[in-house]
């Protein structure tokens, strides 16, 4: 197949990248063109800011490809969406949309599935997820653009640009203390990089995902203390907690880049699993392991880390 994907060089969409090449698929990739080095030999690159709905048009105006995979988040609005299906207009096979797991409603039960409702209870980032899978699932609705939604959670691995696991293995290879907001027992649930690459790889093309939206994540919901415990005994690393209350006003302790807000975010795989035959190979100890692995090999266990904010919670 010959596949466009959108991003292609940091983390989510360059793990994919990897996987459709390891699949033999002819890879194409649209970027702003800031880490061509990252790419692997053999891939495209199509030099383009998504957001300049002129430029893309030009540039995509004899482009043709099997499968579509917009990953890279700009911000990207519903209209950045839509430009971009009108660029391809008619030379698309499939496309893929990548979501969020925030689009569902954070103020309902857990756990969520693919039917839980939407809203905006992420803000303006889930309203502009909302926003790009309704302009693709009105395609699929009124034209029969074949249109898939991946709704990943937590994405953790190797090359991660958001700082959560990371953040803990900072702390731990220097016996620090881990601050804790509040309890930190509010439920979160990862996904490794590698299994959604995978999964996005092999649903492309599938006529039975297709004007369908499926959760893509691991299996183990964790809550907030229990995933830096797990992480230390990965890391063979004692673990001492420091619960901070926030005080009215203050702003909560860091705790990873996005793992600190105040409710559960657990969802179910079944649709997946059922429809598509998907599922994560990864357990969240042993990705954990192969992200720690890849930690240390990067030399990240020495890089330079300003504590003075922690410090003086500390004291
Ligand atoms: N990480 C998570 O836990 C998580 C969870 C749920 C959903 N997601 C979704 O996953 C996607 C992001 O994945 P990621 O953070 O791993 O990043 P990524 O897609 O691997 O990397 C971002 C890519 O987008 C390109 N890009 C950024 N702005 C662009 C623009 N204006 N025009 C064209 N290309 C642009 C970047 O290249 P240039 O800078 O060279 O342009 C880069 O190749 C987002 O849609 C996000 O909402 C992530």
């Amino acid at each position: 197949m010959q596949v466009l994907v959108i991003g292609g060089t940091e983390f989510i969409s360059l793990h994919l990248v990897r996987a459709l090449l390891r699949d033999g698929h002819r890879v194409a990739v649209l970027n702003r063109g800031r880490n061509p080095a990252r790419l692997p030999a053999g891939v495209r690159t199509i030099v383009c800011d998504r957001t300049d709905h002129a430029a893309l048009r030009k540039t995509l105006a004899s482009e043709r490809c099997d499968a579509l995979v917009d990953i890279a988040y700009a911000p990207t609005s519903g209209a950045d969406v839509e430009a971009l299906v009108d660029a391809l207009d008619g030379r698309v096979g499939h496309a893929v949309f990548v979501s969020t797991g925030r689009v569902h409603d954070h103020a309902l039960p857990i756990p969520y599935h693919e039917d839980t409702p939407r809203n905006l209870y992420w803000g303006d980032y889930a309203r502009n997820k909302i926003a790009g899978e309704d302009v693709l699932m009105r395609r699929w609705r009124e034209r029969r653009l074949p249109v898939t939604i991946v709704r990943p959670t937590h994405v953790y691995g190797p090359l991660n640009t958001r700082n959560n696991e990371t953040f803990f293995f900072d702390r731990l290879v220097r016996n620090r203390p881990i601050l804790v907001p509040g309890a930190g027992g509010w439920l979160r649930q990862f996904g490794h990089v590698e299994d959604l690459a995978d999964a996005m790889a092999a649903m492309l093309g599938v006529p039975a995902s297709f004007g369908q939206a499926y959760n893509v994540t691991g299996e183990e919901a964790v809550t907030q203390v229990g995933f830096v415990e797990l992480i230390g005994e990965v890391l063979k690393r004692p673990v001492t907690f420091v619960h901070v209350e926030t005080e009215h006003g203050d702003k909560p302790v860091a705790f990873g880049q996005n793992l600190v807000y105040d409710c559960h975010a657990v969802y179910t795989t079944t649709k997946i699993r059922a429809e598509l035959g998907i599922r994560a190979r990864y357990s969240l100890a042993a990705g954990l392991a192969q992200t720690y692995e890849w930690y240390v090999r990067e030399g990240l266990d020495r890089r330079d880390v300003d504590f003075s904010a922690e410090d003086a919670r500390l004291r």
